[in-house]
């Protein structure tokens, strides 16, 4: 049995940090495990701009402890008129790793997103010009569609059309649920790729509503059934470099999840790399876990692999009920669980 690995340091390729004291808050916990993330623009307002985006990126570093190296690389939130000039130059000017595209209203922060997918045809043809990764939330927002099925939905609906008419365009197909979006991806060329949580790797529905609403196990996309984190946990750890690690981690604190209209959203941060570990593990695919945590991801965007390591030993992780965060709490996921993995060094 292998007790300790060590691997390069990962990187996340899709997190949100907020902004204000709950970033300054939650960086740490990022900036322990991981060398660089991909991080999300949907704060209120959204990062729409790559003046924005710079001012952003200089609060996240002043955030980051001393003695810790971290990288935030940062994206645009695209809307119905972003301005591929400012979009090109903020890339060019090393601002912009990539672009988000949130269908509008599909989830936290998303109102100002994008309405229909053709108004944003010249941004993508631009992207696809200059190189710059498109990272897609990829749900349907319309209501007649059951809410399970609004990603298979997304595929038929847009990404066919998208990597049809844009076919050199990067696309990661952020935080995937279903096994039709493992397959989508997997059937594509080698500038289609996925990002997967911890989350869909652990759980399926039933731990979201059955014993009661379970509000910190809810999260968009939300988790599907259990052939799904099947699927999940067979790309994950196939060695594809198509599927890279993407955390997702979404801060909400305990009193907007605990709530009437708990909030879409887990914050996974704190112990993020043992919780994959942990899935890794248990599929016996111990030897897959640097390719999916420190390689893929940076060879898809085209940046190099870090070069310090970091190294995992089998141990006794108890998993916190909550952390304090702004003068409130905030449960991480795996709250009171044992985790089988921590990070020696
Ligand atoms: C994210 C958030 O809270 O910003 N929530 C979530 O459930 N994943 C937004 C997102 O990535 O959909
Ligand atoms: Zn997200």
């Amino acid at each position: 049995m292998t007790d300790m690995l060590t691997i390069r340091r990962p990187d996340d390729w899709h997190l949100h940090f907020r902004d204000g004291e709950v970033m300054r808050g939650v960086v740490p916990y990022t900036a322990r495990q991981f060398a660089r993330a991909i991080v999300m623009p949907n704060l209120s307002p959204p990062v729409t701009t790559a003046e924005m985006a710079a001012a952003y990126r200089e609060r996240i570093l002043a955030a980051v402890p001393e003695g810790e190296r971290f990288t935030p690389l940062m994206t645009c939130y695209l809307t119905d008129t972003t301005d591929p000039d400012d979009l090109a130059r903020g890339a060019s000017a090393g601002v912009f790793t990539a672009a988000k595209l949130y269908p509008a209203n599909a989830t936290t922060n998303s109102a100002h997103g994008v309405s229909d997918v053709a108004k944003i045809y010249p941004v993508l043809e631009r992207m696809e010009a200059e190189g710059i990764v498109l990272c897609v939330h990829g749900e349907v927002t319309d209501h007649q569609i059951d809410v399970f099925d609004r990603e298979a939905e997304f595929i038929e609906r847009h990404m066919r059309a998208i990597v049809r008419d844009f076919p050199k365009l990067k696309v990661v197909f952020e935080h995937i649920t279903t096994a039709d979006a493992a397959i989508f991806v997997m059937e594509q060329g080698e500038n289609v790729a996925a990002t997967i949580t911890p989350q869909h790797l652990h759980i399926n529905r039933n731990a979201m509503l059955v014993g009661g609403i379970q509000p910190h196990n809810y999260c968009l996309p939300v988790a599907k059934r259990e052939t799904h984190r099947l699927a999940l946990r067979k790309a994950a750890t196939s060695g594809n470099p198509k599927f890279f690690l993407g955390t997702d981690s979404a801060p909400h604190l305990r009193s907007a999840k605990e709530s009437s209209c708990g909030c879409a959203g887990i914050f996974n941060a704190p112990y993020a790399l043992e919780s994959y570990l942990s899935a890794f593990d248990e599929e016996g695919a111990l030897d897959a876990f640097e390719g999916f945590a420190s390689l893929h991801g940076s060879a898809f965007y085209g940046l190099p692999v870090n070069k310090e390591t970091i190294t995992l030993e089998r141990a006794e992780v108890p998993v916190p009920e909550s952390l304090p965060l702004v003068d409130e709490e905030i449960v991480p996921w795996h709250a009171g669980q044992v985790l089988g993995w921590r990070i020696a060094s």
